[in-house]
């Protein structure tokens, strides 16, 4: 269960969850258009996209909905492990889903084959590359298989790769009121007006974050109560004001995701329940 993202959920409705539920619509329309029997369902897509915004989450739901099995390949694992031999084993892994007649397969880390411009590519990457590309396209004509790929960083992936790809969506990283739906998913006791208020401290965090500092707040929470320190069972907002103030300190810190939103002096002060003093 995906919270909001509410256009992100509409498109891979549109594009992946339809040409998988009613694949014979989109070849009785090719088959009136075409001169040759083709198709034109998505086979090879992109989920691109800062990390913990959902990618894995919304391949997952993707295969739930649709019930066909989602085999998950994460190709910096594979490339690493089966150094010397990783064209073969992913050969293997491509056969073994076609076999399996319709699959998603869910190659994440696909940036594992980024080229950077100036080195180009080893040598071993190099033929990791080419094998998957001949699969993808050796896939196209099967038309049981959907591909999809994962990646932070678009940017990097090689273009002869981007030019198979049959779509691309991005996953942002939240707004306001997305953090709060986030919130709301794991925190289902607090207020609107807490909710509201957690959505708009936790600038720059990902949904991934968000669980995080839900978790986060819960343990601290359950050594209170198991002290006796409270009798509430479901947390306080304070605990999860506290958590997410530690974890914006913590990408302060590693100078990750930080741009002019973010405003400590303003969570602390909110901490402290104190009104916000006008700055003009
Ligand atoms: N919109 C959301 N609603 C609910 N939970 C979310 C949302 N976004 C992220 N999460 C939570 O964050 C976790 C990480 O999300 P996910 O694995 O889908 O991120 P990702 O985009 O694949 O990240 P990465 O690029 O690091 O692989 C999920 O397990 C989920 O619990
Ligand atoms: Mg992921």
């Amino acid at each position: 269960y995906l919270a909001g993202y509410d256009k992100v959920k509409r498109d891979i409705e549109d594009t992946v969850l339809l040409a998988l539920t009613h694949g014979d619509v989109y070849d009785k329309i090719t088959a009136a258009t075409r001169m040759k029997n083709e198709t034109n369902r998505p086979k090879c897509v992109l989920f691109e996209g800062p990390p913990g915004c959902g990618k894995t989450t919304s391949a997952k739901i993707i295969s739930q909905q649709v019930e066909i099995p989602l085999v998950y390949m994460p190709l910096e694992a594979i490339m690493s492990k089966f150094y010397g031999e990783s064209e073969s084993k992913l050969a293997e892994i491509f056969e073994a889903c076609a076999a399996m007649g319709s699959v998603i397969l869910f190659i994440d880390e696909i940036d594992s084959l980024a080229t950077s411009r100036e080195a180009g590519l080893h040598e071993a990457t190099r033929r990791i590359l080419s094998t998957l590309l001949r699969k993808i396209d050796s896939f196209e004509s099967d038309g049981e298989v959907l591909v999809i790929c994962a990646t932070n960083r678009k940017k990097d992936l090689d273009p002869a790769l981007v030019s198979r790809l049959d779509l691309s969506i991005r996953f942002e990283l939240p707004e306001a009121s997305t953090r709060s739906e986030i919130f709301q998913r794991y925190a289902k006791q607090l207020s609107e007006e807490e909710l509201k208020e957690l959505g708009e401290l936790s600038v720059n965090l990902s949904g991934r974050d968000i669980c995080d500092i839900c978790k986060d707040a819960e343990r601290k929470w359950a050594s209170k109560y198991i002290r006796k320190e409270v009798n509430q069972i479901a947390p306080a907002i304070e605990v999860y004001l506290d958590a997410t103030m530690a974890r914006l300190l913590q990408i302060q810190d590693s100078n990750l995701r930080m741009d002019h939103d973010f405003r400590p002096d303003l969570i602390a002060s909110k901490l402290r329940s104190q009104p916000v003093a006008q700055s003009t």
